[in-house]
């Protein structure tokens, strides 16, 4: 099935990039508003990016369609191409504040909303994935085997949204962040930064593997890093104070501002 993709920001060459790096054999079709971008990419991969000189030609040229732009542009871009999509496509779209219902009143085609994460760069880091309701289960074992190229797929409840999202889209800035208060205290305890960002990236990729593929819990790894009356646990004592419901703040705060974008859009 040919792959296209409208939007080759952050998200969209992300996606194209893990496609062309997987088992993904075929070319990409991909269309930005601004040309520059969507030509960059297609200088990195020559035989696989095909140029559209518009978003009516991805549409016309794919099978299955990203568009990865933001919620302020998806409505106008949707309803143009709208003539030219037939039932058997299958559009799968990165924005969550965009109900699916919405996008299948307006298009033809069988719909998807996925929730991207920078970790895909890497082909890693789950996917969550709703559903439309004209995808059939024959759709589903599809649309999954071929998400995998760019990361593991998961199924959820488009109620849900918002917090997978912070789990798996938002939260990688949320621990790059702490990471970087990180750098910045330990230099001033002398260590210059990039020598902290090298250790702390080789300590999160171990914390990764110990999580996924040596099976051990979150609570597993605080135990056996942090006995009773030793330094980690001063340390984590010191950080439970000061960041007492920090993260239940932040998920307030990017359920309240979807809000905002759904109702008023990026303003
Ligand atoms: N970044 C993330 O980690 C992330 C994670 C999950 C979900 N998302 C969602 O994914 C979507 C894209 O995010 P992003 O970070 O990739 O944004 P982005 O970097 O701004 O990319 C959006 C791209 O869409 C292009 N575009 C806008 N209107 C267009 C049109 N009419 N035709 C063709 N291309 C058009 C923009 O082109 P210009 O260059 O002209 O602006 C831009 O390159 C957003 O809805 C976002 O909420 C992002």
């Amino acid at each position: 099935m040919s792959i296209g993709i409208i939007g080759t920001g952050a998200m969209g060459s992300t996606i194209a990039r893990s496609f062309i790096t997987s088992h993904y054999q075929g070319q990409i079709f991909v269309y930005n508003r601004t040309l520059e971008k969507a030509r960059a990419l297609q200088a990195a991969f020559p035989d696989r990016i095909v140029l559209c000189p518009d978003n009516l030609c991805v549409a016309r040229s794919s099978e299955i369609i990203f568009l990865a732009v933001k919620a302020d542009d998806a409505g106008d871009i949707l309803r143009t191409l709208t003539p030219y999509m037939h039932a058997d496509q299958i559009l799968l779209y990165t924005i969550s504040a965009m109900p699916i219902a919405e996008v299948e009143s307006i298009v033809p085609c069988k719909a998807v909303k996925l929730i991207p994460s920078i970790t895909h760069f890497s082909k890693a880091g789950a996917l969550p994935i709703v559903f439309g309701t004209r995808i059939t289960d024959a759709d589903r074992v599809n649309i999954s085997d071929r998400l995998c190229a760019i990361g593991i797929p998961h199924p959820i409840a488009e109620k849900s949204i918002r917090i997978y999202a912070d789990l798996t889209s938002c939260s990688p800035a949320f621990l790059a962040d702490w990471l970087q208060q990180f750098t910045l205290a330990a230099q001033e305890k002398g260590v210059d930064r990039k020598t902290a960002e090298f250790l702390l990236g080789q300590m999160v990729y171990g914390v990764g593997k110990l999580l996924i593929e040596e099976n051990l819990s979150l609570e597993d790894i605080i135990r056996r890093v942090a006995v009773p009356g030793g330094v980690t646990t001063a340390g984590l004592d010191a950080i439970h104070q000061s960041a007492q419901g920090m993260l239940q703040k932040a998920l307030d705060a990017t359920e309240a501002r979807q809000n905002h974008i759904a109702q008023y859009g990026h303003a």
